[in-house]
């Protein structure tokens, strides 16, 4: 059970402290410098506890102090910003996180922004704000008891002030900050669900949800994508009982018949390997293959909910890859939706193999200014790159430079790859058009060559989040093991570059 956390921005009062019972935080930067609030609040305290410590202000250090008798406040928390003239945006967000892991019991929250001869805008605050709720997150719907050892746990509302001179800005800012905030929630509750409760027609549910924000939501069945020819999706979902889905989501927030942006997702919303059968250990992580497709739902989620202005397509692919006597085999020839067979030489290399129908889908039908796909695709990529920046391969320089800046703006980092003719070499086949997979090293640069075969001449890039999007290290502004990755990239992206 995790506590609701309210937050307001409010301006600091002209005479009395502002610190009122719980918790106040103070900011601290590394050459001296001090929140203004210290000097109403305990400023003898709050020095002489820095000098005793030797605090000096670091980036993300903190101070937890009793405070005296005198003091309206409970406990004070010193928090260092560092040095103020390099401090990045993101750099605010994990300073909300890192204030969020020390809330404690506290049920009264008053950061203060201000610090001496200093001004700290609203977009900062807000970006702080955005690091309060994304830390606060847990996914704890299974626990019928509290955890004790979980700081974030609780029952009850913690109600936090940020205290700025820049509060009416903050409020604005924050209003689409919240959309974002939104929709990472959402694409991380989606892959942290276990796949008994969350399969391909439990997504789809959930996708259909979002017609309330005002987006048009397009279910297909199995019947219907058997008509458009899917047979390379079909062949994945074919050895599970659970039925196979593509979500078509449309947020129209621009110019009537100005052509949308695209984003599609993986949704193998359990896979086991088929046939050829992934080792127990670690299955379990499997539950998070739609992690793609949780991406791009939860950022249309983001997108309807601050009404941006750009008309954005996403699409998921949703099957469980499992066995039983449907399942396919290896050695199975399949024929896609663009017409180009495909020799499954691997049942567990499925995601590319729901992806090609869902991209030729999508440029086919919409022929959008650029398609983004996003996948768990390979295991490859967490030996290429570890957890800190995704894969990103594309065949178009704008967009992946694009992609790169959002990326740096937004600490959802990626790494560009490379693709080419030689990689391309690899996956032809002796009995069809293509195999699904090549040899044994650089998997997952075949696995992005193979997935453009599938994208005709529109601008493309893909993002293969196997190493960013589960299990990747908790940091200030993510504890859980579905981090969300994608939805505050790609918002970015939609932001600096396609808007209005
Ligand atoms: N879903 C996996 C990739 C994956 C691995 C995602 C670990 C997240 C964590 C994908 O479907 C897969 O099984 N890929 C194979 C491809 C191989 C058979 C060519 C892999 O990476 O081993
Ligand atoms: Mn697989
Ligand atoms: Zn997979």
């Amino acid at each position: 059970m995790s506590r609701k956390i309210e937050i307001s921005f409010s301006r600091p009062p002209k005479a009395a402290p502002g610190a009122s019972a719980g918790l106040t935080v103070l900011l601290a930067t590394e050459d001296g410098g001090l929140a203004d609030g210290a000097a109403l609040i305990a400023a003898d305290a709050v020095e002489r506890a820095m000098r005793v410590t030797e605090f000096k202000g670091k980036s993300m250090a903190t101070l937890d102090i009793v405070a005296p008798a005198d003091s309206p406040a409970d406990r004070i928390l010193i928090v260092g910003v560092g040095d103020l003239r390099t401090i990045t945006e993101n750099d605010w967000a994990r300073l909300g996180g890192q204030i969020c892991g020390k809330f404690g019991k506290a049920a009264k929250v008053a950061i203060h922004l201000s610090l001496r001869g200093t001004e700290i805008g609203g977009a900062e605050a807000a970006q702080m704000a955005m690091g309060i709720l994304l830390r606060a997150y847990r996914f704890d719907r299974y626990k019928t008891q509290c955890d004790d050892n979980d700081n974030g746990a609780g029952t009850g509302t913690v109600k936090v002030t940020i205290v700025t001179p820049a509060a009416t800005a903050a409020k604005k800012a924050f209003e689409d900050i919240e959309a974002v905030v939104g929709g990472v929630t959402l694409a991380r509750d989606l892959v942290n669900e276990p796949a008994n409760v969350l399969g391909p027609l439990e997504f789809a549910a959930k996708v259909k949800e979002l017609s309330k924000l005002g987006v048009k939501v397009e279910i297909l069945t199995e019947k219907e994508m058997r008509k458009l020819g899917m047979g390379s999706l079909l062949g994945v979902a074919q050895g599970s009982p659970r039925g196979a889905r593509l979500a078509v989501m449309r947020w129209d927030g621009g110019k009537a018949r100005e052509k949308p942006v695209a984003f599609v997702g993986k949704g193998v919303t359990f896979d086991t390997g088929g046939n050829s059968m992934k080792t127990a250990s670690g299955m379990e992580d499997m539950k998070g293959d739609m992690g793609g497709a949780a991406a791009v739902t939860g950022l249309i989620y983001a997108l309807a909910t601050r009404k941006a202005k750009v008309n954005a397509v996403g699409i998921v692919g949703l099957v469980e890859n499992a066995v039983d006597g449907h399942a396919q085999r290896p050695g199975d020839i399949v024929t896609s939706m663009s017409g180009q067979t495909i020799e499954v030489l691997n049942t567990d290399a499925e995601g590319r193999l729901v992806l090609a129908d869902a991209l030729w889908y999508c440029a086919d039908r919409f022929q959008p200014k650029f398609m983004v796909n996003l996948a768990t695709l390979t295991g490859a990529i967490i030996v290429a790159l570890g957890p800190h920046y995704a894969g990103l391969f594309s065949n178009n320089d704008e967009l992946a430079e694009r992609l790169a800046a959002a990326g740096a703006e937004t600490a959802e980092r990626v790494w560009r790859m490379p693709l080419g003719p030689e990689f391309d070499k690899l996956i032809e086949s002796k009995n069809a058009d293509m195999k699904n997979i090549g040899g044994r090293h650089g998997g997952a640069i075949i696995a992005a060559q193979f997935l453009q075969r599938f994208v005709k001449d529109t601008p493309w890039a893909h993002l293969d989040i196997a190493g960013t999007a589960l299990g990747a290290p908790a940091n200030e502004i993510n504890q859980s093991w579905a981090s969300g990755f994608g939805v505050r990239l790609l918002d970015r992206l939609v932001r600096d570059h396609y808007e209005g």
